[in-house]
């Protein structure tokens, strides 16, 4: 519960200093008080005015500030409060930290504070894998400093990788679980469908599709980490199983949504696999030979029950929540909106599967969400922080 709690936030010279504006919000929002620490370089990307102005309290940035030594020592700083955030941690901060070296008020808070301390890293990629790096990180953790991100996806220098902040709606979520309340999901059950559908030709051929299940993997981990219990069912993929997420796997369609229907009740259900939208008719029960003329066989095609349409339009038992993509290469919102009406569902993704954005099998994606209110769009991320901030989403829905 973040509820009635003191944060002592240390914002470190990033840019995505600008996302703990929205963090410090929505901590306020929630019924917290913030204090904030801002390192000189935070100050470059953020003004204590506008950190002071969001979380009501006045700012603290200099170690050798008479007056702030005079009103809050910072001893008292660094213990008056209930959990210490990091957001950015710098690759800077993060060296102080695992070296114990005090020398700027924020370092020096973090090395005098007995209390939880929530580190999220933010930098450039090659710095973030940078042995150095790593090294502190592992420090810290062994220390018991808990950490949430870094994503990956598009980073602020116009590279590709790991170093992304988390979103603030994602430490919101780490910051109740070190405060040891509830994830904003718990007590909620969740179905996932991810990965593409085999359909058998004759016992040794089958129909299928280059869906990787990378994106349906990672959103049922981040529904998990949120504190659901997660019902993944997933065609065949090269990815391990989860932990912590139960996982039931199918090849065929038609087997997808048995495993679906046997996992309701659930408050929400995404259905995030490439389901194969038809299947050979009559599945030859041997292997089909060669014919003698050499004249390929006709398959008939019969097609498969809509998964997403089926749960969505479910007189009992309908999920509360209901989420579906939609993979076009073509008028993508257009399309999609109208993919949403005719499937009944709440929420659809829609997602530019043209083959020039290397999506599918990719490991990013750029996604619309389009609900009954309209479109937000979001900008092309990592298909682990698109699976963060729909979790994330998800969770504030059914609040
Ligand atoms: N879906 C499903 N069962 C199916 C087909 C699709 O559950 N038999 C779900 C997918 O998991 C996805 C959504 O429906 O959430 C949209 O799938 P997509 O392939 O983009 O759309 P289609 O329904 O196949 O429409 P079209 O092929 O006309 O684009």
């Amino acid at each position: 519960m973040i509820q009635g709690k003191r944060i002592l936030l240390v914002i470190a010279g990033g840019i995505a200093a600008y996302k703990c504006l929205e963090l410090i919000r929505r901590l306020r929002e929630r019924g917290a008080s913030v204090r904030c620490v801002l390192t000189r370089a935070a100050q470059e990307f953020v003004t204590p005015l506008s950190v002071s102005t969001l979380s009501r309290e006045r700012v603290f940035t200099d170690l050798f500030s008479l007056t702030d030594e005079h009103e809050i020592g910072h001893i008292r700083l660094a213990r008056d409060c209930d959990l210490v955030v990091v957001a950015p941690a710098t690759a800077d901060l993060i060296t102080k930290m695992a070296l114990g070296i005090a020398d700027d008020l924020a370092s020096t808070v973090l090395l005098a504070s007995d209390r939880p301390v929530l580190a999220a890293p933010a930098m450039n990629h090659v710095m973030w894998n940078a042995p150095a790096t790593q090294a502190n990180v592992a420090t810290l953790a062994a220390r018991g400093v808990a950490l949430v991100g870094p994503g990956s996806g598009p980073l602020a220098e116009g590279e590709t990788g790991i170093g992304r902040m988390a979103e603030p709606p994602e430490i919101l979520a780490a910051i109740d679980r070190q405060l040891g309340g509830p994830g904003p999901l718990d007590g909620r059950r969740a179905l996932v469908t991810s990965g593409p559908t085999y359909e058998p030709i004759d016992p040794v051929r089958y129909i299928a599709n280059r869906s990787s299940g990378k994106q349906g993997h990672a959103i049922a981990v981040a529904l998990a980490r949120l504190g659901a219990r997660v019902t993944l069912v997933s065609g065949p993929t090269r990815l391990a199983d989860p932990p912590g997420v139960h996982c039931v796997h199918i090849e065929s369609a038609v087997e997808m949504l048995r495993a679906c229907e046997d996992a309701l009740p659930v408050d929400v259900a995404v259905c995030a696999a490439a389901v194969a939208d038809w299947r050979v008719a009559a599945v030859a029960a041997e292997k089909i030979k060669k014919s003698d003329d050499g004249a390929p066989p006709t398959l008939a095609l019969a097609t498969n029950p809509d998964i997403l349409a089926t749960l969505a339009r479910r007189l009992d038992a309908r999920p509360r929540l209901v989420v579906g993509f939609a993979a076009e290469t073509e008028n993508l919102i257009e399309h999609a909106t109208a993919k949403r009406l005719r499937k009944g569902c709440d929420w659809i993704l829609a997602n530019d599967v043209s083959p020039e954005t290397g999506t599918f099998g990719g490991d990013a994606n750029a996604v619309h969400v389009i609900d009954g209110r309209g479109v937000e769009s979001w900008p092309r991320l990592g298909k682990d922080e698109v699976a963060d901030r729909l979790a994330a989403r998800i969770a504030e829905a059914l609040r």
